[in-house]
């Protein structure tokens, strides 16, 4: 139902635009990889081991003090058939770049930013502002972000600082020229969740930080706390970008869940944030998956024995994956799988790390249509059934209903990579060990060897520190022998990898030297170039000169 008679004034936004058609080029990044966060993203950036290995820098750009970028850049090409870089930082501020020159062309603060001074972990950045990568409606040539502002003395007095002030908006705006979408931005706060209308979306109490998803005309966005602290809750935020319906799914609902108007108490609204140290949220072009982290309070986290269906509705997520379905009427838990032995962790759950759902022509079996995988700080990967993720202790003896679980060497921070070409691959980087490729085989009815077997690993190991990127696979026009595995690493900078392992080793392909990298982020392509924040967030954009 397209909601026009209640915005009258958004047919201007539906229909003024209609006329344009896309720009898009296939070898644009117009969303944080691909829409299934599979990690590979495609045969068409025109990038190979041959090219690869004679990558020079073409160009960096330097930002302002103290200005960060968690978002990852986007890249574009606009109606005149400019290719841009778009990026958007903590301090709110967005800009384009020429792709191929790294010319600034536009520059602009979109809201101020909330100082960080109040909060508790001020090594973020100087200030909080965009942190989720945004997506491009490419059908508009238009962007979406979530930017964290505040309004002075809005809730309490003490100016900006208070957290409690703080706020969100939605902005849409245009990629030539950077200028708002007509009847935008939209105004996130101060509505209660759509199942428990107790817990009012208050910004300054949350952080925006998963890469956002767009599924037809329905944009999600995941919300977890603010360094862990106050009373929050995790939200999905799902927004019919047609006609500006909000829906808000708290992770934590009904009348059981942890509930408390004091807004300082730390946990206090039951926590089960969505975070993923970013990762964007998955789609299969359907539906949206992601995690929960670890919530605080619930009266689900007892039922330490039985087993429960993850059809089983649950007014309480949290330490789970989950797959939810949104609609105007508003948002539903379709199904979810929590590990059963998720209450011994240490915090070590499962929220650190996002959904991979892989491409479906290759990782497939006689039983399983489709599957995923999710890896996080317990050091463990689960490959699951897309359709039927595991619920909680439905395995043999009330262990897990996965396809696979295979035991990492440590935390996995964002998510892994898949190379659906060659037999197919799955590629995980966990903090201090080294990226290690795991080979498919479709073990059919009739075999039951493990589907993944490891294959490879590089001979130097990611930093104990976190920050570990995410594997990011790309092809030369799906030809066998041209994918690469692109991985950040907050020390070494960019590293690139031959997919295919030779014999147990994922050979390294020479890149210039980039001075470290953004913690948790991942490599994005254009056209024959790839572009990177370093460690001192510059970005760097190299190719072929
Ligand atoms: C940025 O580009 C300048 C000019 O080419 C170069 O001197 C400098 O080393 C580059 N910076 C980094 C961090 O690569
Ligand atoms: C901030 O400091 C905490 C505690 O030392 C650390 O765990 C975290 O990784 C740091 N974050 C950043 C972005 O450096
Ligand atoms: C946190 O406290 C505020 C009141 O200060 C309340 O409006 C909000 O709903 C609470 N949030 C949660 C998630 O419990
Ligand atoms: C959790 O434990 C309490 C106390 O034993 C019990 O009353 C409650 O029913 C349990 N919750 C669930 C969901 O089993
Ligand atoms: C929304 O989805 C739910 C469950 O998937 C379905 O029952 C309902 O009919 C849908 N509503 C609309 C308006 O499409
Ligand atoms: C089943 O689980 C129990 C409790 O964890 C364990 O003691 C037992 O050895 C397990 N049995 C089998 C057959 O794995
Ligand atoms: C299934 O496995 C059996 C035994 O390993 C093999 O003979 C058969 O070709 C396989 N079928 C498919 C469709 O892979
Ligand atoms: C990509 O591969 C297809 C099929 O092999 C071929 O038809 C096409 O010309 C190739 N495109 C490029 C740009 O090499
Ligand atoms: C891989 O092992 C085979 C057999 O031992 C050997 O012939 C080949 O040279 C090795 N390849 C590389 C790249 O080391």
């Amino acid at each position: 139902m397209r909601l026009f008679d209640r915005f009258p004034a958004l047919i201007c936004f539906a229909s003024a635009f209609n006329s344009l058609a896309s720009a898009l080029a296939p070898s644009d990044t117009w969303r944080d990889a691909d829409i299934g966060q599979s990690g590979y993203v495609g045969g068409d950036h025109n990038i190979d081991p041959e090219s690869a290995s004679q990558f020079k820098q073409l160009w960096n750009a330097t930002f302002k003090e103290g200005e960060r970028h968690w978002a990852k850049p986007l890249v574009y090409t606009l109606q005149s058939g400019r290719q841009i870089v778009f990026t958007a930082s903590t301090e709110n501020i967005v800009r384009t770049f020429d792709a191929a020159t790294g010319e600034l062309i536009v520059e602009r603060q979109i809201h101020p930013p909330w100082p960080m001074e109040a909060a508790y972990c001020t090594n973020v950045s100087k200030s909080m502002g965009i942190m989720g990568t945004p997506v491009i409606y490419a059908e508009y040539d238009v962007v979406f972000f979530y930017v964290k502002s505040y309004i002075e003395d809005y809730r309490v007095p003490g100016g900006a600082s208070p957290a409690l002030n703080g706020v969100y908006y939605l902005n849409a705006i245009y990629l030539d020229g950077l200028q708002d979408v007509y009847y935008w931005p939209i105004f996130l706060d101060d509505v209660p969740a759509d199942n428990d209308p107790r817990k009012i979306f208050l910004g300054g109490l949350l952080l925006q930080r998963p890469s956002l998803a767009m599924v037809g005309n329905i944009l999600y966005a995941g919300f977890g706390g603010m360094c862990d602290a106050f009373n929050y809750t995790g939200v999905l935020v799902a927004v019919n970008v047609d006609t500006q319906k909000v829906n808000r799914w708290v992770t934590q609902g009904g009348p059981n869940s942890a509930y408390t108007d004091d807004w300082t108490l730390w946990h206090g609204g039951g926590a089960g944030g969505i975070w993923q140290a970013g990762m964007g949220l998955a789609s299969d072009g359907q539906d949206v998956f992601f995690t929960v982290d670890n919530g605080g309070g619930s009266t689900d986290t007892n039922i330490s024995t039985k087993a429960i269906s993850g059809k089983m509705p649950m007014d309480i997520v949290s330490e789970s994956v989950v797959r939810v379905n949104a609609n105007d009427s508003g948002v539903q838990l379709q199904d979810w799988f929590r590990p059963f032995d998720y209450q011994s962790d240490q915090g070590e759950d499962i929220g650190s790390g996002g959904v991979s759902i892989l491409d479906s022509s290759l990782f497939k079996t006689d039983k399983v249509k489709r599957m995923a995988v999710a890896a996080s700080k317990n050091f463990k990967m689960y490959i699951t059934d897309l359709d039927n993720l595991g619920g909680y202790r439905e395995g043999k003896n009330g262990t897990d209903a996965v396809l696979q679980t295979i035991p990492l060497d440590g935390e996995v921070y964002g998510g892994i990579g898949s190379y659906p070409l060659e037999g197919g691959y799955v590629y995980v980087n966990p903090a201090g060990a080294p990226l290690s490729a795991y080979r498919f085989s479709s073990s059919n009815s009739t075999s039951s060897g493990p589907l993944f077997s490891l294959a490879g690993r590089s001979s130097i190991s990611s930093p104990h520190a976190r920050g570990v990127g995410i594997p990011t696979v790309t092809s030369r026009n799906s030809t066998a022998g041209s994918g690469i595995v692109w991985v950040t690493d907050a020390e070494k900078g960019l590293l690139a990898y031959k997919a295919v392992p030779v014999n147990g080793t994922l050979m390294e392909i020479p890149l210039p030297k980039v001075e470290g990298a953004m913690m948790y982020s991942r490599p994005v392509f254009g056209d024959g170039r790839v572009y990177v924040f370093d460690a001192k967030d510059k970005l760097i954009a190299l190719g072929v000169k």
